[in-house]
């Protein structure tokens, strides 16, 4: 029996707006030269599913060719969550550090001001808001949950500035980068060190049943598990003495520590022969998303797009890298596994991926019926 049939409403509208979004991006971003498909699947699939994903949840004014009266396009809304992520998570370069904060000021401002402006008019009591606020919910189920969730939250008393700057603005600006960079990670795995598996990937991705799902699931974790960079920090509880990077290192109770995930996803006894993709491994002995209360929320939303992501790529005939430079993921590499990332033009670095070229052949598959904006 299908899985979809056991699933709640939320999860089989995020496959079907992933599913649909994924698909019209490669739509509008492939470029056909000499008879051979190209897309930057890092920055024009990867990057932007989850700005449309946010901006449909959070009711973002997006500049697009149908909507020129928006206020960021979809590179822009990309880079202006990235900069904000960054100035949080990323702020290690000195000579950089003020002109981020005060460029992530400037964006978390503007942004921040647009979704509070959203926030009234989903908690508003006038005439107008209401009328807004029924069109979108028939309209658009994303935009529907956006305006559940914004429901919710003011019961705790939250003011709708609060809330914009305080809940909303940090998880969008949070998920649009980290969604985009496992994404890149995973493919870049899939099409580099683990390219033995793309046979297999495809075949699952041609079909859409609980079992290809379930496969596609396992493969999305085993490629973030071997390919990507988390860690977390945490208040040590117990003096602790150990040796890292030919160092001795000793922890006492209440310092800080960041503790990566790099070395920790390859444990051997948590996953036996760990540098192998293995798709019978337990769903709960994967770290990537945090454990115990801050276990990330948005774990399963996350599972089911990047599930449904790969199912769209996996559907390309032919996916391969582009040859040269532009299908390689330039990155540098930083202590404990970590990576920044060569932009574009080779010129600087980035904390997240910005480019990474693919060709494929025959056509992008039609637009799924199932879902729209
Ligand atoms: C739909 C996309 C995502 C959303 C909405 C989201 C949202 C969140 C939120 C709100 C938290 C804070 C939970 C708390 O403190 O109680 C969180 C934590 C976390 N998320 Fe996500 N996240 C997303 C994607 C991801 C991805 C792709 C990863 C990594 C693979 C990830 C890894 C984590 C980790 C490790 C934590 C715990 C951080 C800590 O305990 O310090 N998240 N996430």
């Amino acid at each position: 029996m299908d899985m979809q049939l056991h699933r709640d409403k939320w999860q089989i509208h995020v496959k079907h707006f992933y599913e649909y979004i994924t698909t019209r991006l490669l739509h509008e971003k492939t470029v056909r030269i000499a008879g051979i498909n190209q897309v930057d699947i890092t920055r024009d699939i990867g990057n932007l599913a989850h700005v449309h994903f946010a901006a449909n949840m959070f009711s973002l004014p997006l500049k697009t060719a149908e909507t020129p009266k928006g206020v960021f396009t979809e590179h822009e809304l990309w880079m202006a969550a990235a900069v904000i992520f960054a100035s949080v998570f990323h702020d290690f370069e000195p000579t950089k550090s003020h002109p981020l904060r005060k460029v992530a000021r400037k964006l978390a401002q503007a942004l921040g001001g647009l979704i509070e402006m959203n926030v009234k008019t989903v908690i508003g009591t006038s005439f107008a808001s209401k009328l807004i606020d029924s069109y979108r919910e028939s309209d658009n189920p994303l935009a529907a949950y956006g305006i559940h969730m914004i429901r919710a939250l003011t019961e705790t008393g939250m003011s709708a500035h609060e809330l914009a700057f305080s809940q909303i603005l940090p998880t969008a600006a949070a998920m649009i980068p980290i969604q985009g960079q496992v994404f890149t990670q995973l493919l870049d795995f899939y099409l580099g060190p683990g390219d033995q598996h793309l046979p297999d990937i495809q075949k699952w991705a041609a079909l859409d049943t609980a079992e290809a799902d379930d496969k596609l699931l396992h493969y999305v974790q085993e490629g973030i598990r071997l390919n990507s960079t988390f860690g977390m920090y945490r208040h040590a509880n117990v003096e602790h003495t150990f040796e890292e990077y030919g160092r001795q290192i000793h922890v006492k109770p209440g310092d800080n520590v960041f503790c990566s995930f790099v070395d920790a996803a390859r444990d051997a006894s948590v996953f036996p022969n760990p540098d192998v993709v293995d798709l019978d491994r337990p769903m709960d002995s994967y770290l990537h998303y945090g454990m115990g209360p801050h276990t990330c929320l948005g774990k399963g939303m996350s599972q089911i797009a990047l599930t449904a992501m790969l199912r769209v790529v996996g559907k390309l005939p032919g996916l391969r890298r582009a040859p040269g430079p532009q299908g390689e993921l330039k990155k540098l590499p930083r202590p404990g596994g970590f990576y920044v990332y060569m932009r574009e033009a080779q010129d600087s670095v980035f904390p997240f991926p910005t480019t990474m070229k693919v060709h494929f052949d025959g056509s992008v598959p039609e637009m799924p019926t199932t879902a729209k904006e």
